[in-house]
């Protein structure tokens, strides 16, 4: 199978990344020659990889076509290309809906996917809207599949996928605390990444228990990680969250 992405930035590298890291068997893969850098960098890296002259080059020479470019770019040129009835396409486009993408490719085989970055690492959740066999049995190479019936639901995703800075942001506090109680700034930052690594990889080992038991089972009665959560609930650090989280879902 060939496939092909219509734009070649952040999210495209971290695909071919991942495919190339993963068993999936691909014939060769067509990039759009935007952005130049980057395509010639991925192109420069992977045999299979090849810059198409032009976008609609992409289409013609792919089974699957991979949408990631910005939704501006998105609703400006894709009325314009031509995608025969026997090509997938697979939109990465954040704010675009099944029906506007179906009405500007005159194309009905759509598929809506959320990936995220660490897909070139293969980890990571991704959404995959409309539920679609095909799809999941390709993108279980790469990442943990979640399939959705609603489309609706994708913008709450969507609005949990935006957390990644003020998570970042959370280490970095974190550690600047440390180093702030005279920690060196290898040291501290060397701890935090491996105490919230720890935690997450405890998280999903522990995915027979709910997040809920998981609060319950890290604390003891009058302990340390009870007084800080009850102080933290207290100054609503988590309401706080829960709002931002209703606004960012507005805007999908
Ligand atoms: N990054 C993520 O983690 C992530 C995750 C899930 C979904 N997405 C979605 O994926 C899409 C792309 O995101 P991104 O982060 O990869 O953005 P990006 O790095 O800005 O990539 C967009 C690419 O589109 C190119 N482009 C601009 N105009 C074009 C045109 N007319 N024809 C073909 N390509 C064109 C840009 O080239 P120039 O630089 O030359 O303008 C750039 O290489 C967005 O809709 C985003 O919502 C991103």
């Amino acid at each position: 199978m060939n496939i092909g992405f219509l734009g070649s930035g952040h999210i495209t590298s971290s695909i071919i990344e991942g495919i190339f890291k993963s068993k999936l068997k691909i014939k060769k893969i067509y990039i759009s020659p935007r952005n130049k850098l980057i395509s010639k960098k991925i192109s420069k890296r992977f045999k299979k990889v090849t810059i198409a002259i032009n976008n609609q080059q992409v289409i013609d020479r792919s089974n699957w076509v991979f949408l990631a470019v910005t939704p501006q770019v998105g609703s400006k040129i894709l009325s314009k290309l031509k995608f025969s009835k026997n090509k997938k396409i697979i939109s990465l486009i954040s704010t675009i809906n099944l029906e506007k993408l179906k009405k500007y490719t005159k194309n009905k085989n759509i598929s809506r996917v959320i990936p995220l970055p660490f897909i070139g690492m293969r980890k990571g959740p991704i959404i995959i809207c409309p539920k679609n066999n095909q799809l999941k049995n390709f993108f279980k190479h790469l990442g943990k599949v979640i399939e959705l019936k609603n489309e609706k639901t994708s913008k709450a995703f969507w609005s949990t996928s935006s957390f990644m800075a003020s998570f970042y942001f959370l280490l970095n506090q974190t550690s600047n605390w440390l180093t702030s109680k005279g920690i060196k700034r290898k040291d501290a930052e060397d701890y935090t990444r491996e105490l919230f690594l720890a935690l997450s990889e405890d998280a999903i080992n522990k995915n027979k228990n709910s997040l809920k038991q998981l609060v319950l089972e890290s604390q003891t009665p009058g302990g340390t990680n009870a007084y800080v959560l009850n102080q933290l609930k207290k100054k609503k650090f988590y309401k706080v969250q829960q709002t931002v989280l209703n606004s960012i879902f507005k805007k999908f």
